[in-house]
């Protein structure tokens, strides 16, 4: 096992991690989140366990709540958040069992359009994908087929029709920043709860660089591993009259012991997010997809919705002859680590779909900056324009990994 740990890391180090969901920890992330805090049960909320021996464990938990709410700067006579929901699907599913009855609508952005599976997805046949759509009644907004960015106009006249029970923003492709204000405007309208799943640019919102759920949404869920650069958990934050039933949701509802060795990676990288360089890091993320995107689209790619405001941004493939699936594996061939990604209005199936989604969270981690930016813009070109020439593949394979080479790795090279 340790052996194939260190191939993992060699890996790590060789290729270009753009797959915007992932990023790197820090060495003190990885040294709270491999500590001996995982030997220790400790069921319910710190001060109020189940077993005994969780003085300390009590102590870290409550300091990663203080933390997670100073950090968004929110004050905790109105504010309460959970941290111990494994990940971000189940801390979603954790929120609609607590404040919802099965079978109340859910109201999200449609997968295609970069919404996320635990928001209620179910297949257009009507399979239903996500537990979520088999408990509760999925129903979706599109983005605009014109400009591909949400219509806020288009999402109340969905709302009006549907009646849902909670509207859900945020998703796992949507390159464009929410205008949180207009959906808690839209909620409003229908007597719907608004969920924030910030779970993608919890980092961005985090260091100022993206617009804040918190004034709008009832409640604000994220994942911890992405552009907070955190290790895999999830924190779920609402307003203190529903923090009990949120608590309660996770555990006993759902989970058993939480990972306290997760939790402390969690308050480590909240402590990282809170000094003055993670903004610069947060905007430096920003810039680097926008220059790939304005060098992609200088060579030819379509770039959906034209742009992006974060950290992240799909191409439509469909005028490069190559499918999502095909550009992601010759991409991997090359040293670029990308994935396959539906786009809105897919016309092909989200296993083969026309785009491929890419992020630069990691690639910033690493110390990159505009012109390594179009450096790979110029990799990625050569390998989709000549992806049936191995030799090509081999060629720009081998420079970007001297290339990354150069780059240390947090976490493993400092
Ligand atoms: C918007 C959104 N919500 C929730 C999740 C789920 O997170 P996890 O993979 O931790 O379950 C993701 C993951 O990408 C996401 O993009």
């Amino acid at each position: 096992m340790l052996g194939l740990i260190q191939q993992e890391q060699q890996r790590q180090r060789e290729q270009l991690q753009m797959i915007p969901s992932e990023n790197y920890v820090s060495k003190d992330v990885l040294t709270a989140v491999g500590s001996v805090l995982m030997n220790k049960y400790s069921e319910g909320q710190p001060y109020k366990r189940y077993y005994q021996g969780n003085a300390i464990i009590d102590e870290i938990e409550s300091l990663v709540k203080t933390r997670a709410l100073e950090a968004f700067g929110l004050n905790p006579k109105d504010w309460g958040v959970n941290v111990q929901a494994m990940n971000g699907s189940i801390a979603n599913l954790a929120v609609y069992l607590a404040l919802l009855k099965p079978g109340d609508k859910l109201l999200s952005l449609k997968l295609y359009d970069g919404g996320h599976l635990s928001h209620g997805w179910q297949l257009p046949n009507g399979k239903k994908v996500s537990h979520t759509s088999l408990i509760f009644t999925p129903s979706y907004y599109s983005v605009d087929q014109k400009t591909q960015v949400l219509n806020y106009d288009q999402v109340k006249r969905t709302a009006l029709q549907e009646r849902p029970k909670m509207i859900i923003s945020g998703g796992t492709s949507y390159p464009r920043e929410i205008d949180h204000q207009k959906m808690r405007q839209v909620a409003d309208e229908v007597g719907a709860l608004y969920l924030a799943d910030i779970a993608h640019e919890a980092g961005l919102v985090l260091a100022g660089v993206n617009k804040t759920p918190f004034p709008h949404a009832h409640i604000v869920t994220m994942t911890t591993r992405k552009t907070l650069r955190g290790p895999i958990g999830a924190m779920i934050f609402t307003h203190q009259e529903n923090i009990r039933s949120i608590n309660q949701s996770v555990f006993p509802g759902l989970q058993g012991g939480p990972q306290n060795h997760t939790i402390a990676g969690i308050g480590v990288a909240l402590h990282e997010a809170m000094e003055p360089d993670f903004t610069i890091y947060a905007k430096q993320i920003i810039t680097n997809a926008k220059t790939l995107t304005k060098e992609l689209s200088n060579l030819g790619f379509t770039i959906v919705s034209g742009g992006t405001d974060k950290h992240l941004f799909l191409i439509d493939l469909r005028n490069k002859q190559i499918s999502g699936k095909k550009a992601a594996l010759v991409l991997e061939k090359a040293n670029i680590i990308v994935n396959k990604n539906a786009i809105p209005s897919e016309p092909s199936s989200l296993w083969d779909p026309s785009g491929i989604r890419l992020g630069t969270p990691a690639l910033t981690s690493r110390g990159m900056k505009e012109t390594e930016m179009k450096k790979i813009a110029s990799w990625i070109n050569t390998v989709i324009d000549k992806y049936e020439n191995t030799d090509v593949l081999t060629k720009v394979g081998q420079e970007v990994k001297d290339f990354a080479l150069q780059f240390p790795v947090p976490g493993l090279d400092d």
